[in-house]
């Protein structure tokens, strides 16, 4: 006779194939989701299971092993990609008062955006350096882990229906043009304006895996640490210490900070609600 599983032996074993399975794409495609945040993992990976519809973690895992495509799928489902130009729109006007400052004592500076997903931050930033008069002595540099996002990135077309909203949210970030000023309509989109991301980087980066790559100015970082679990959020403070040039600043956002981390010591905090950190030491 099956003994009945408990809920929590249930949940146990869900946890061993989530690990098996993460295990399983480090070793076959080099992602290493094995310390990401549990309880957003285990969403993500049964909403690929209904995408696929396979009934079980191996099931999934046997499938994601032999076809690509399905880890392209995946990939999407972990990568959360959500996002919006000048999104958290105080952040951005923080942005203006405290690190564009900072940037303009340099002849020439690099502002790495990590996580850029499919680019509305990218522009948003282009945008405000540009109305700072600094496009040609900024140099972006946006990395994502997915490069189906950064593709949509470099197209720089956005939803026509998003443009009202994104407008308050120029508005509110401190913009003073029209916002309509920097995109087109057309059939497909709102296409942006190609002069505000010519000189950017667009690369894919993984901030799991991969080294520093250059010395930035600055960095952003926002509402990407939140989906690691704290070991990894810690390796990529390091990395983002390594990366940083002296006093260069570290911009995490209001939901994410270094806080409580081993590098807290090496940054001081410039701006409170929007985690903007300097690096000291
Ligand atoms: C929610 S979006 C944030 C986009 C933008 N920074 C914002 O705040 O609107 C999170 C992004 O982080 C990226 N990401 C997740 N894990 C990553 C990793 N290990 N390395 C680089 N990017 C990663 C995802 O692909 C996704 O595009």
């Amino acid at each position: 006779m099956a003994l009945p599983v408990e809920r929590g032996q249930e949940l146990e074993l869900e946890q061993i194939e989530i690990e098996l399975l993460l295990e399983g794409i480090y070793r076959r495609y080099g992602f290493d989701f094995r310390q990401y945040a549990p309880a957003s993992l285990r969403r993500r990976v049964r909403r690929r299971m209904d995408g696929e519809k396979v009934e079980t973690i191996s099931a999934l895992q046997n499938l994601l092993l032999h076809d690509p495509a399905v880890m392209e799928r995946l990939l999407l489902d972990l990568s959360v990609n959500v996002t919006a130009m000048f999104r958290d729109p105080t952040f951005f006007l923080a942005f203006r008062e405290k690190v564009v400052p900072m940037l303009r004592t340099y002849p020439f500076a690099r502002l790495w955006v990590a996580g850029c997903s499919t680019g509305e931050e990218v522009y948003s930033l282009a945008i405000l350096l540009a109305e700072e008069g600094l496009s040609d002595r900024v140099r972006i540099y946006a990395t994502d882990i997915n490069e189906t996002v950064l593709e949509r990135a470099r197209l720089g077309v956005f939803p026509l229906d998003k443009m009202q909203e994104y407008t308050q949210n120029y508005i509110r970030a401190g913009g003073a043009r029209s916002f309509s000023e920097y995109y087109v309509a057309r059939y497909d989109g709102a296409r942006f304006a190609r002069e505000l991301v010519d000189g950017v980087v667009f690369a894919q980066h993984n901030l799991v895996s991969d080294a520093a790559f250059n010395e930035f100015n600055a960095i952003t970082c926002r509402n990407v640490l939140i989906y690691f679990a704290q070991p990894l959020q810690e390796r990529v403070h390091r990395l983002f210490y390594e990366s940083l040039a002296m006093f260069g600043v570290l911009a995490l956002g209001q939901k994410e900070t270094i806080r409580f981390s081993p590098h807290e010591s090496t940054f001081e905090e410039i701006d409170a609600d929007e985690r903007l950190f300097k690096k000291v030491r």
